[in-house]
């Protein structure tokens, strides 16, 4: 039985001051015994955050970090830094970095490397455009992005890895991919995971499911029986909305 995880990913949203009103009400909630919760604020939330919630189950994630350790990289945040402020675990590779950021597979790998060498869990994204879909090429896209991007890892690698399937077309448009796409889309990546790597490996890593869900379809699209949660934008950022859909498994 696999473990259930929910993420807020907050993006660039949510300053220091509106941080600590979240903190608080978050704390003022009962969260439930088998659901990991786990919130990406701005890095400059996460020092607070780190402190606010150093006794509460709910634990930290960084929205994304430099390849490098460290060096002559200005405005970038290494993964040493991250976890100075209680940043267990890191994304890479979600689809607003590598459209706006241009960061390619290669570039993604090494983040991959880096985070786990310096003992980090990663949150892998992976997504089609709009575009690959309509000419069914979205599951050769898929395919790509992890061959590229994960690939590469030896087998004890991946208990440290868990890959988030947003479809680029569904996030922040309110325009949900269906529970049986969502289904379709997590069975085929254990496919090639088992394919190459191990059934044991497929059948373990955990596959988050983001882009526009909210309190009304989470409950359907995490009663898929390849679905282990979700990683959450905008209604991750209010914690009303949050909390129904950490309460949404059934
Ligand atoms: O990382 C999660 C995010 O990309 C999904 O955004 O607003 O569609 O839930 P949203």
């Amino acid at each position: 039985m696999r473990r259930k995880i929910i993420v807020g990913n907050w993006k660039m949203n949510h300053d220091l001051a509106e941080t600590e009103m979240f903190l608080v009400d978050l704390k003022k909630q009962v969260f439930p015994e088998n659901v990991e919760v786990m919130i990406a604020p701005p890095f400059t939330s996460l020092n607070h955050t780190f402190r606010s919630l150093r006794e509460h189950p709910v634990t930290i994630v960084a929205q994304n970090m430099h390849q490098s350790i460290e060096g002559a990289f200005t405005g970038e945040i290494s993964a040493k830094m991250l976890k100075s402020v209680g940043a267990t675990t890191v994304i890479i590779g979600h689809s607003e970095r590598r459209t706006y950021f241009n960061e390619n597979s290669a570039v993604l790998a090494e983040k991959v490397n880096t985070a786990l060498e310096n003992e980090m869990n990663v949150i892998f994204c992976i997504g089609e455009e709009l575009d690959d879909r309509k000419k069914d090429n979205h599951f050769q896209q898929i395919k790509s992005q992890i061959l590229e991007g994960l690939f590469h890892l030896p087998n004890d690698a991946w208990d440290n890895v868990t890959i988030a399937y947003e479809p680029v077309w569904a996030i922040g448009t309110g325009e949900t991919a269906s529970a049986e796409q969502a289904q379709e889309m997590h069975q085929y990546i254990r496919k090639i995971i088992a394919e190459n790597y191990s059934d044991k490996i497929a059948d373990s890593i955990l596959i988050l499911y983001g882009g526009s869900v909210k309190p009304e379809n989470a409950a359907e699209i995490f009663g898929q029986p390849d679905v282990d949660g979700g990683l959450i934008g905008g209604a991750s950022l209010q914690v009303e909305d949050f909390m129904k859909i950490v309460n949404a498994f059934e």
